[in-house]
């Protein structure tokens, strides 16, 4: 699918592995919708990519139907939806004092990652619905949702973030299947170790990702954004790809710890 001329929500945009597809989209003739809490950096990335902030919490109905609201107010037509947003968590099911995992942070970590990711692949797919084929096949458009390794091989303590991400996983082949009746294809990108603020600032984060890194099989080094940002453009625009769960890790396996 060409994506010259439509547009794309994208939420967790103002940030990370998002803001680099906002940026790639942008530069390729796409008007982009960035749906984010952090409403600085939003604003200041839509602004400088001719697109358009939406202050959205991506797991509010509301919020999540306001975004895509004014994705279709753009003018341009819908046909891209890419979802960033996410947390992480690290909480072990019993941690070393004895105290079972809290079920509020649990909780939290699904609604955020899991159920926003739904949420918004669900409304913005009702609005893609809505616009005209582009293709003799009947394409209106093409979701893509960011899950994580963690999800196939999650860590000691990361059962919530793990879930959520395995949620993702395994609502890949069934949401391409509804969404086949509208003309969406849907794939699942599964990324290992990205270099973005997820990881913090502090030298004490330069040590942990050093720590992360040691795994990594080939090329010996975490992922770029930039590097994301192109698979996603890639997914959308071959028009084969559908209910795919790619994993995007430099050939990373996860230890235990
Ligand atoms: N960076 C990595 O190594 C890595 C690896 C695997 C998976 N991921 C996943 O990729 C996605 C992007 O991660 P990143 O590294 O770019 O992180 P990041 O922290 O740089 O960006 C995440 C963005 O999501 C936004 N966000 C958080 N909660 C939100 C909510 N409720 N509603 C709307 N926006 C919200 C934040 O404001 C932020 O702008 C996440 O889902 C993350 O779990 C990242």
């Amino acid at each position: 699918m060409d994506v010259n001329g439509a547009a794309a929500i994208i939420s967790g945009g103002a940030s990370g592995l998002g803001e680099a597809t906002a940026r790639e989209l942008a530069a390729h003739g796409m008007t982009v919708v960035i749906a984010d809490l952090n409403e600085e950096r939003g604003k200041a990335i839509a602004d400088e990519i001719g697109g358009v902030f939406v202050k959205t919490d991506v797991s509010d109905e509301e919020q999540v139907q306001v975004a895509v609201d004014a994705a279709v107010a753009t003018g341009k037509p819908l046909r891209v939806v890419v979802n960033s947003a996410g947390i992480g968590w690290a909480e072990r099911t019993v941690n070393r004092e004895g105290q079972p995992h809290s079920l509020a942070s649990f909780r939290k970590v699904i609604d955020v990652n899991l159920i926003g990711t739904f949420n918004l692949m669900r409304i913005a797919a009702a609005a893609i619905a809505k616009t005209e084929p582009v293709s003799e096949d009947g394409h209106r458009g093409v979701v893509v949702n960011t899950a994580s390794v963690a999800a196939l091989e999650g860590q000691t303590g990361q059962l919530a973030y793990s879930a959520s991400k395995g949620g993702i996983v395994g609502m890949t082949v069934p949401a391409a299947r509804d969404l086949s009746a509208i003309g969406v294809r849907v794939n699942t990108i599964c990324p290992g170790i990205i270099d973005t603020p997820i990881y913090g600032f502090s030298p004490n984060a330069e040590e942990f990702k050093a720590k992360l890194v040691a795994p990594v099989v080939f090329p010996k080094r975490m992922g770029r954004p930039d590097e994301f940002a192109h698979l996603v453009r890639m997914l959308i625009e071959n028009d084969y790809m559908n209910a795919e769960v790619i994993r995007f890790d430099g050939g990373i396996r996860f230890q235990p710890k």
